[in-house]
């Protein structure tokens, strides 16, 4: 066969858009899987409103509906009560990839790329051909409708049908129809994802209608909204040479010195000088737009080799100890738990991150099987449940690592729920479908710590209730030794056998404190439990 030439194969050479790219790899935005790919859509919405409303600090009040419109096909609305949108960028919000107000933050947020919305209304449009239709009130103006749609050879958004309404409540109103997605129950579908986010947003009150139109609604259990993160800058030990490329290249400062200092938290004119006398070959007046990837190189090194402050971490907020009890109390009802939040913690070097942990026990925690019960694991980032791609997650390796054993609990056999939440400006996914995070060592040894921490406090109540059990059954083994016992000493030394049985039921008695004597089995476990573990603090902080 002949060969074919350079100038004919690249007459074939084109250019795309990243709303073409998503459209030929839709399962890089969550979009695998027919279960999956809707509860991808309900995450992207859900999340956006939970941050608006936190942005705008109004206490969430969010409506979920699902409806089944045909095979395979469902429609989803999600209602807000959060600030709206103007209706100058409703169509960028919803159908621009790449586009929205978090991106250029370096803040702890639930978004942050801009694709999440947009993707939603793609994956509508590629699925039914349908645009989404929006409603939105901003408090000011009149409020308004429009279906939108996004032009993926060019990634813009279409704006069709917009019309003034008289009246609609603050806030946003999405309503897209898709197909090639299920609705499931189970640990994997949109339900068990609504109540984990419960779990972790006490603060917000989520109504849900499934397909088939019962309907269930979480309550709020917390009337706070969370303390907003501040955006911060930067710590130079967190950047890698590309993110120090970007920086620099927006930079309007005019020097790479002044940049490091504005760009960066914990850059002052004299650890500037310690870097120069590190970095030799970086000319530090120059304009940092014209910074080379040599010279971002041999700074980052630099910045590895001399001492750093710690970075900030007020910037990152955990749920809160007494927030996340509250929540598990609302949602798990269970009959012990035991709840920790680590301090701050830094990855890289320079990302500050907070582990909470919770273990709890009996109620509605772990799962029921056909056999009984078994542990289950919820985990969470920046109070978003991740629910898919379990294998790949630091949670997972973290909490496959404990030997449980030791902690007297069984993961296979109890209802046992384990709940960790990572907060970081920067979560480490290990995917673009952000359901996993990545296997950092700092993070790893951190759940570990944390939700060992947290058994700790679980195993007491476990092994009060183990020894309750064993003591009550020895306390009613010998008491019906007592009662022959006392009727042959009676006959034997003429004594009452009356007398002799209350004397040696009080002996006994006294052996076996813990016993259960009648009734109220679980709340004599209880205390016997809450009893050891106050003791046993008392031993932890002496030693
Ligand atoms: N429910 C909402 N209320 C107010 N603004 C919203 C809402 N949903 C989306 N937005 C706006 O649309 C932008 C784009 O959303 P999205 O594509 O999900 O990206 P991201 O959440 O990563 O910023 C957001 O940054 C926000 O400005
Ligand atoms: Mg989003």
């Amino acid at each position: 066969m002949a060969e074919t030439n350079a100038d004919e194969i690249f007459r074939e050479f084109k250019e795309h858009s990243i709303a073409e790219f998503f459209k030929k790899n839709r399962q890089m935005l969550g979009y695998s899987g027919m279960s999956r790919s809707l509860v991808t859509v309900v995450h992207e919405y859900l999340t956006n409103s939970l941050d608006a409303c936190e942005e705008a600090n109004i206490l969430p009040d969010i409506d979920v509906r699902i409806d089944m419109t045909g095979e395979s096909k469902y429609r989803v609305t999600v209602a807000d009560n959060g600030p709206g949108i103007p209706k100058g960028y409703i169509g960028k919000a919803l159908a621009t990839i790449l586009a929205g107000t978090k991106f250029h933050r370096y803040m702890q947020q639930r978004g942050q790329q801009g694709i999440g919305a947009s993707g939603c209304t793609l994956f509508a449009q590629i699925t039914t051909g349908k645009p989404v239709r929006a409603t939105s009130y901003t408090g000011t103006g009149k409020p308004y409708s429009c279906s939108i749609s996004v032009d993926t050879t060019r990634n813009k958004p279409v704006v069709t049908d917009f019309a003034e309404l008289d009246s609609a409540p603050r806030g946003l109103r999405v309503e897209g129809e898709f197909a090639e997605v299920k609705y499931e129950g189970g640990d994997h579908g949109v339900y068990e994802y609504l109540r984990r986010t419960a779990l972790s947003n006490p603060h917000a009150q989520i109504r849900f209608t499934d397909p088939s139109g019962q309907e269930s609604v979480f309550l709020r259990a917390v009337d706070k909204t969370p303390a907003r993160p501040k955006a911060i800058k930067p710590h130079p030990l967190g950047l890698t040479v590309n993110d120090l490329i970007d920086f620099a290249h927006v930079s309007q400062s005019r020097r790479i010195s002044s940049m490091l200092i504005d760009a960066f938290s914990r850059v002052s004119q004299d650890k500037v000088k310690e870097l120069a006398s590190v970095a030799t070959d970086v000319d530090f007046g120059k304009n940092p737009r014209a910074l080379t990837w040599a010279e971002a190189e041999s700074l980052v090194k630099a910045f590895r080799s001399v001492k750093w402050i710690a970075p900030d971490a007020t910037s990152v907020i955990p749920i809160g100890e007494s927030q996340v009890e509250t929540a598990i109390k609302n949602i798990l009802n269970p009959e012990f738990m035991n709840v920790v939040e680590r301090r701050p913690k830094v990855f890289r070097g320079g990302v500050p991150f907070i582990v909470e942990a919770a273990v709890s026990y009996g109620g509605n925690s772990g799962k029921k099987t056909s056999e009984g019960y078994e542990g289950s694991v919820l985990r969470f980032a920046n109070r978003v449940p991740l629910l898919f791609d379990s294998g790949s997650c630091a949670i997972t390796s973290a909490t496959r690592d404990i030997d449980w054993k030791r902690y007297n609990i069984d993961i296979e056999t109890q209802p046992v729920s384990i709940f960790v939440n990572v907060s970081s400006v920067y979560i480490p996914y290990s995917g673009v479908g952000k359901e996993a995070i990545a296997q950092e060592d700092e993070i790893i040894d951190e759940i570990k710590l944390a939700v060992m921490d947290a058994a700790r406090g679980v195993q007491r109540y476990i092994s009060g209730k183990i020894h309750v059990s064993h003591e009550t059954s020895k306390y009613r083994m010998m008491m019906r030794y007592a009662n022959q016992l006392s009727m042959d000493l009676g006959s034997l030394t003429g004594e009452k056998s009356e007398a002799i049985k209350k004397d040696l039921e009080k002996l006994i008695a006294k052996y076996y404190p813990r016993a259960k004597v009648g009734g109220a089995a679980d709340q004599d476990g209880t205390q016997e439990g809450q009893a050891q573990e106050e003791a046993d603090r008392a031993q932890d902080s002496v030693n």
